[in-house]
């Protein structure tokens, strides 16, 4: 499918009374296509929303643009956030689901983590799989316990652990209910990162006025 905004994307409705809805994004070089298995496993019957990322580097699809590995067109980031969000909001009326938990993936991630400081509603919550910091100076978001999970690699080479320790912190201090968890794992997805986000997914599974809140 493509949106009026010119995403190119896929759209699995939900199966599941009760299974929120995902808002999936993959990592540079992947598509529309890439996430919908691993949405299916941490969630079985949750309506999947897929879009592909519209900048290209070097053929690669990705979210925003980037100066060099790690150094982000901040501007572009900004940009291209909103223009998310705005695809978000007419994916939800089109297809009729409530705000989706962003599922992210290393530049899937940052520009979910960029979506929630840049336009909170857009999104319940979000799964961050290898996330970093997308800007430098975002703006004052209140995030009011949003649930997010952030799972970082301890040998990770893209992301270092200082800077994903930051992104943290900075998405606690907006208010959001972040677990962070550092696995002893690369920049790839392994085994144990499924299993977390599966478990955690489960756990935020109250509903409280319409968005997903963190249950005991
Ligand atoms: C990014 O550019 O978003 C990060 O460096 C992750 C990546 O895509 O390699």
């Amino acid at each position: 499918m493509t949106d009026e905004s010119a995403f190119v994307y896929r759209f699995e409705p939900g199966s599941k009374a009760g299974a929120p809805p995902f808002l999936l994004l993959h990592g540079t070089g992947g598509d529309e296509n890439d996430l919908l298995q691993l949405g299916a496993m941490i969630s079985p019957g949750s309506a999947l929303l897929s879009p592909r990322g519209r900048v290209l580097e070097h053929g690669m699809p990705r979210f925003f643009r980037r100066l060099a590995e790690g150094v982000f067109d901040e501007e572009d980031v900004r940009e291209r956030a909103l223009e998310l969000g705005a695809f978000v909001d007419s994916a939800r009326q089109r297809h009729g689901i409530e705000a989706p938990i962003a599922v992210g993936f290393s530049n899937g991630a940052n520009i979910a983590a960029a979506l929630l400081l840049m336009q909170p509603d857009a999104l319940a919550g979000a799964v961050l799989f290898r996330a970093m910091v997308p800007l430098s100076a975002p703006p004052r978001a209140r995030l009011d316990g949003k649930p997010v999970l952030i799972l970082s690699g301890q040998a990770d080479p893209i992301v270092p652990a200082a800077n994903a320790a930051r992104l943290s912190a900075l998405l606690s201090d907006a208010g959001a209910s972040v677990v962070h968890k550092i696995l002893p794992a690369g920049h790839q997805l392994s085994q144990t990162d499924v299993a977390l986000a599966r478990d955690w997914i489960g756990s935020v599974s109250a509903r409280v006025g319409g968005r997903l809140v963190a249950s005991d």
